[in-house]
């Protein structure tokens, strides 16, 4: 079975799982590229980490620093290391990893208070280290309607996992499905815990609306949304 067929099965399965059919999609221009700092690493150690993170569901109105958006990205989602795959010398590897190394998962930013940023959609790259601007339209709105519960839209800013099923049944079969929700699981557990060592507060969210994150994000038929991170700092 071709990789396109797969993807055609998975998006049956998908749908079928959410009750929910394709909602119109809209494809974001790109306009700008912003490159974020480097920036130390957290000092915390990794088991005070573990025992101090919690779900928080309260954020303070105050903006998230550029170094600390910057820094939260870099050590959960960034590149790690360069390895010979795939047929490139320098194939990049994630803070996250993934099943087969295969760059799957996307994460964006969807900003509503962040220092030097406009409230917009962002979306990360990991390799030049920069978030790329799709839309300067303010979430706010939008977000009621991603987030199920009320809370998580205060958040100043939320962090959107997904999943390109094209490149994941380009190499795997079907079953897959399964483990690219592990991958988002991994990538969620680092944002958490790097928050947490950042001293953010943030919750891992899986009660989204998946055609409304789609819409939000732009994402084409091809590309999931499979989990929601809200942070700021705590209230
Ligand atoms: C994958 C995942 C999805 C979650 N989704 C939600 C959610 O949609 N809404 C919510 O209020 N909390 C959500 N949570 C937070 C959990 O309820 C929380 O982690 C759990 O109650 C344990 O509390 P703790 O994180 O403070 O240790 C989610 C957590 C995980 C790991």
């Amino acid at each position: 079975m071709s990789g396109r067929e797969i993807t055609e099965r998975a998006l049956a399965v998908h749908r079928l799982l959410n009750a929910q059919r394709p909602g119109p999609t809209r494809s974001l221009p790109h306009y700008r590229r912003i490159p974020l700092p480097d920036v130390e690493p957290p000092r915390d150690g990794l088991v005070a980490t573990l025992a101090r993170r919690r779900s928080q569901y309260a954020y303070a109105d105050r903006p998230i620093e550029l170094a600390t958006l910057s820094a939260l990205l870099r050590f959960s989602m960034g590149v790690q290391r360069f390895v010979p795959a795939y047929g490139v010398d320098e194939y990049p590897l994630s803070m996250a990893p993934s099943a087969g190394g295969l760059d799957i998962l996307r994460a964006y930013a969807v900003i509503q208070r962040a220092e030097r940023f406009d409230p917009g959609v962002y979306r990360y790259e990991a390799v030049p280290h920069e978030l790329v601007e799709l839309s300067d339209t303010d979430p706010a709105e939008t977000l009621e309607q991603v987030y199920l519960q009320d809370e998580f839209g205060q958040a100043p800013v939320t962090i959107a996992l997904t999943a390109r099923l094209d490149v994941a049944f380009d190499k795997y079969p079907l079953r897959h499905y399964r483990t690219l929700h592990v991958d988002t699981g991994i990538a969620v557990q680092n944002l958490c815990l790097v928050g947490t060592a950042l001293g953010l507060a943030s919750c891992a969210v899986a009660g989204f609306d998946d055609a409304a994150v789609a819409h939000l994000l732009g994402l084409s038929e091809n590309e999931i949304p499979t989990m929601l991170l809200a942070t700021g700092h705590p209230a």
